[in-house]
C-alpha cells in the first residue's frame, strides 16, 4: 500500500479511540473530529513549498519563510467531509472550498452524486479532498473522477478510517492520489461497512440514526 500515509501520531490515536465508542455523542464526535483534522492537516501539507522572503522584525530587517503556491483547495465530500473540513480550514484559512454530494447506495453500495461546486481555477490548485471514511471506495473514486474533470491535477486524498479493500480499489483507479488516513482498518463487512471502524460516520456526526 504505497500511495497510504498512515498519521500514526499519538494523539490523533487517542483520539479515534474516542470517537470509535459507541457510547461517543454527537456534540463529542463533531469536536475530535474536528482536532484530528487540525493534526492530519498538518502531515498532508508537511511538504508544501516555502521561499524566502524580504521582511523586518522589531529588530531587523530578514529573510523569512513563507508559502508559495499553488493555493490550496480542499474539498468536502458531503456530509461527513465537512467534519474533516472545519479543523484543515483553521490551518488553511485562505484555501477556497468545494462540495461535492455524494451518497452510497445502500443496496449496490454505488456512489450516487447530487451536488458538485468547486472553483473555476481548480486546475491550478493543490486539491485536498476531505472525508473520513474510505470503505469501498466508489465514493471516493467518483469524487477524484469528477475532480479530474473538471480539471484537477495535483489531489490529495484525507481520511480517518480506511479499509484494505478501498485502499486497493482507490489505488488502482487514482494512483497518482496518495491518501492520507489515521489508520488502516482490519476489513469491510458485508453491508460495506469498515470492520472495527466507527459505524456511520455522518449519522455519528450529525445524530441522525
Ligand atoms: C459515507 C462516507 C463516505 C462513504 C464511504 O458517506 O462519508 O463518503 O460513505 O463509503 P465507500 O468508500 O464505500 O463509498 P455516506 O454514503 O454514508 O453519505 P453521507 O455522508 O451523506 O451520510
Ligand atoms: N461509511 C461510513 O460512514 N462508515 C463505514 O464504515 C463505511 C462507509
Amino acid at each position: 500500500m504505497k500511495n497510504v500515509t498512515v498519521v500514526d501520531h499519538p494523539l490523533v490515536q487517542h483520539k479515534l479511540t474516542a470517537m470509535r465508542r459507541k457510547e461517543t455523542q454527537p456534540p463529542e464526535f463533531r469536536r475530535l473530529l474536528r482536532e484530528i483534522s487540525v493534526l492530519l492537516a498538518y502531515e498532508v501539507t508537511r511538504d508544501l513549498k516555502l521561499a524566502a522572503t524580504p521582511i523586518e522584525t522589531p529588530l531587523t530587517p530578514m529573510q523569512a519563510p513563507s508559502l508559495v503556491g499553488p493555493r490550496p483547495c480542499l474539498v468536502s465530500i458531503l456530509r461527513a467531509g465537512n467534519g474533516l473540513l472545519e479543523g484543515m480550514l483553521e490551518l488553511l484559512p485562505e484555501a477556497a472550498v468545494g462540495h461535492i454530494g455524494i451518497y452510497r447506495d445502500h443496496e449496490t453500495l454505488e456512489a450516487v452524486e447530487y451536488y458538485f461546486k468547486v472553483p473555476s481555477d481548480i486546475a491550478q490548485r493543490l486539491v485536498i479532498v476531505t472525508d473520513p471514511m474510505l470503505a469501498t471506495a466508489n465514493s471516493s473514486t467518483a469524487a477524484v473522477e469528477r475532480l479530474k474533470k473538471a480539471g484537477a491535477k495535483d489531489i490529495r486524498y484525507v481520511c480517518l478510517l480506511a479499509a484494505p479493500e478501498g485502499v486497493r480499489a482507490f489505488g488502482a483507479a487514482h494512483p497518482d492520489v496518495p491518501i492520507f488516513t489515521a489508520v488502516v482498518d482490519e476489513k469491510l463487512n458485508e453491508r460495506g461497512y469498515i470492520v472495527p471502524g466507527l459505524g456511520d460516520a455522518g449519522d455519528r456526526l450529525y445524530g441522525t440514526k
